[in-house]
C-alpha cells in the first residue's frame, strides 16, 4: 500500500518562500492559490493533508529554533484547508494541534473544540495526534478515549493515533534537537558541535539551565522523566578491522583492544558478536555449529548469536559496514571517558558526584566530546494495561511510527512488531484479530483505501506471513545508508516468512527477492 499525505508546510513555502512562510500569514488569494496546490496534490494521489499546529511554544522547532511554518497556521486557513476535503469528498486530515493543561496535560476544552469543528468542515476522518497511555496519569487517556468516543456520538469521524511502542530514545547531545520546550535547553541543542560545547560551558547559560531547572521548568515532553533520567549508554567508535578479503573463513576471531569478538556473516551483512557470554560473563568458543560457553554450556547460533538455552539472552552485536573493500566495525569505545558510568542515570551520577543534575551532565558529555551515548526511556508507556486500554477503543489506530523522522534518535517503526509480541504473544492482552484491525483495516479505511486492509475473497490485498512465536525486534543499529554519508537508527525484525505484494513474493525470510510488483495508489485507487 502506497500513498501520500501533502504536508501542509511544503504547501506554505511553495506559494511565499520558505522565511516568508514564517513572517506573515497569506493572503486571501495565497490561500486560495494553497487549496488549489492540495487539489492539484490530491488529483495526483496524495490521501489528504497533515499538519502539527503546535503555535509560538511548539516543543519540536525548525532546525533554528523557530517554530515550523505549520505550527502557524490559523484556525481559519486549517478550516480553509478542510474545506478542500469536503468539496471533494475524499481524503483524510492528520493533526497535531497545541494542547495545554494542569497536571498530566489533559486534552483542553479549546482543541478539542477545534478537532470538531476540523471534521465538521471536512466531513472526513481527522486524524488526532496523539493518544499517548499515561501511567502516572492514566485519566489522561482514558478522557481522549471518551471524547473521541463522543465525537463518533455526534457522528463527527475523529480518530486517535495511539503512541503503542514500548521504547525511547537513543541519543547523544551532538545532535539532540528535542528539548525545545525549555528556552535554555533550545538554545543548548542548536547549532554546530562546536557552537553547542560553547554554550554548554559558558557560565551564564549553565546559571540559565540551572535556575529553569530549579523553577520546575524542564524537557519533559518527549522525554517524560526529563535530564535526570537520561541512561548513560557505551560510547561507539569506528574500528577499521582489516579488507574484506583477509577472512575468508568465518566466523573469524578479531581482538580490538582488550576486547574479543567473532566476525560473522549473516543474511543481514557482516556483524561482530562480542565474546563475552551474556550469562554471566564466560568467553563464549567457535564449537562446530554453535558457539559455547564453557562455564554453564549455554550455547548460542551463528546467525547472529541468538541463545538457545534460555530465552532473551542474545551475544552482543555490532554492526560492521564495508566500505571500499575494508571491513569498518562500531563498536563501543574502551578509552571513553564516561565508559564507568555506564547504565547508570545522570540523577545518580549527580547524586554520587555530589552536582546539580545539570552541570552533572554537562560536565560528562563535553568530557566525552559529546559523544556519550544516552538512553531516554519513555514513560509511561511499559504498561501492558494502559496500552490495551487504548487500543480497545475501536477509534485508535495503532503507532505512531512518526513517519520515520528523528533518525538519529528514533526507530519507531518497530510499532507493529512490537505490538504483536507485546501484547498479543506476551502480554494476550489483545486478541491477534483486534491487533491486525488495528495495524491494517482501521488505518486503511481512515486513508480512503477501498478494498484493502483485509484478506477478502477477490478483494487486492498486500499480504505479510509471520510466525508469532518467532517474533522477533533485533537491537538497534547504526546504518550508513543515507544521501550525503549520512547516518540513521534502524531496528530490523526475524519471524517475517513472506511479503507478498499483488501476488508475488517480495521479501522471503527478511531478504528482498527482488521483484517490486507494487503500484502507487492515488487516493486508494490503484
Ligand atoms: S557464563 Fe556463560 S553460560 Fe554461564
Amino acid at each position: 500500500m502506497r500513498s501520500n499525505f501533502v504536508a501542509a508546510s511544503d504547501d506554505e513555502a511553495e506559494h511565499g518562500g520558505w522565511d516568508e512562510a514564517k513572517k506573515r500569514r497569506p493572503t486571501d488569494a495565497e490561500l486560495q492559490e494553497m487549496c488549489r496546490l492540495i487539489h492539484e496534490a490530491m488529483d495526483a494521489g496524495a490521501c489528504g493533508w497533515s499538519a502539527q499546529v503546535l503555535g509560538m511554544n511548539s516543543i519540536q522547532r525548525d532546525y533554528d529554533g523557530t517554530p515550523m511554518i505549520t505550527d502557524m497556521l490559523s484556525e481559519h486557513e486549517i478550516l480553509t484547508f478542510a474545506k478542500v476535503l469536503a468539496d471533494r469528498d475524499e481524503g483524510f486530515i492528520e493533526l497535531a494541534y497545541q494542547q495545554t493543561g494542569e497536571e498530566g496535560r489533559p486534552l483542553a476544552p479549546e482543541a478539542r473544540q477545534f478537532f470538531e469543528k476540523v471534521a465538521a468542515v471536512a466531513k472526513r476522518p481527522v486524524l488526532y495526534q496523539a493518544v499517548t497511555p499515561n501511567s502516572v496519569h492514566p485519566e489522561q487517556h482514558r478522557e481522549r478515549i471518551r471524547w473521541l468516543e463522543s465525537c463518533a456520538e455526534r457522528g463527527l469521524r475523529v480518530y486517535g493515533q495511539g503512541a503503542t511502542r514500548r521504547g525511547g530514545f537513543e541519543m547523544t547531545f551532538e545532535d539532540w534537537n528535542l528539548f525545545d520546550d525549555t528556552e535554555a535547553w533550545r538554545e543548548v541543542t542548536l547549532g554546530t558541535k562546536d557552537q553547542r560545547k560553547a554554550k554548554m560551558q559558558d557560565p551564564e547559560m549553565r546559571r540559565h539551565l540551572k535556575e529553569e531547572w530549579d523553577a520546575g521548568i524542564r524537557p519533559t515532553q518527549v522525554a517524560q522523566g526529563s535530564v535526570g533520567s537520561l541512561v548513560v549508554q557505551t560510547k561507539n567508535v569506528k574500528i577499521d578491522i582489516g579488507a574484506e578479503s583477509t577472512f575468508p573463513t568465518l566466523p573469524a576471531p578479531v581482538e580490538i583492544g582488550s576486547a574479543s569478538y567473532f566476525l560473522i556473516k549473516t543474511r543481514d551483512g557482516y556483524r561482530l558478536l562480542s565474546r563475552v557470554c551474556p550469562h554471566q560473563g564466560g568467553t563464549v568458543q567457535d564449537r562446530a555449529t554453535r558457539f559455547v560457553c564453557p562455564n554453564h554450556g549455554y550455547q548460542y547460533d551463528k546467525d547472529g548469536g541468538k541463545c538457545l538455552n534460555a530465552e532473551g539472552l542474545r551475544m552482543k552485536s555490532y554492526v560492521v559496514n564495508v566500505k571500499e573493500g575494508r571491513l569498518i566495525a562500531l563498536v563501543p569505545d574502551e578509552k571513553a571517558g564516561n565508559a564507568s558510568r555506564f547504565g547508570q542515570t545522570v540523577q545518580q551520577i549527580a547524586d554520587a558526584e555530589g552536582k546539580h543534575v545539570v552541570d552533572a551532565l554537562l560536565d560528562m558529555v563535553i568530557e566525552d566530546d559529546l559523544a556519550t551515548e544516552f538512553f531516554a526511556p519513555t514513560q509511561g508507556r511499559e504498561a501492558a494495561q494502559f496500552t490495551t486500554e487504548v487500543l480497545d477503543s475501536n477509534l485508535v489506530v495503532a503507532g505512531v511510527s512518526d513517519g520515520g523522522a528523528h533518525v538519529k534518535f528514533l526507530t519507531a517503526g518497530i510499532y507493529p512488531t512490537d505490538l504483536l509480541i507485546w501484547l498479543v504473544r506476551d502480554e494476550k492482552t489483545l486478541s491477534l484479530e483486534d491487533a491486525h484491525y488495528k495495524l491494517s483495516y482501521l488505518p486503511a479505511h481512515l486513508g480512503g483505501f477501498k478494498d484493502r486492509g483485509a484478506l477478502r475473497e477477490h478483494a487486492p490485498a498486500d499480504i505479510v506471513v509471520y510466525d508469532l512465536e518467532k517474533l522477533e525486534i533485533l537491537p538497534s543499529e547504526v546504518a550508513e545508508d543515507l544521501p550525503g554519508g549520512e547516518w540513521r537508527r534502524i531496528q530490523k525484525s526475524r519471524g517475517y516468512n513472506w511479503i507478498l505484494v499483488n501476488g508475488e513474493v517480495t521479501f522471503e525470510d527478511g531478504q528482498p527477492t527482488g521483484a517490486l510488483p507494487g503500484k502507487f495508489l492515488r487516493n486508494g485507487r490503484g
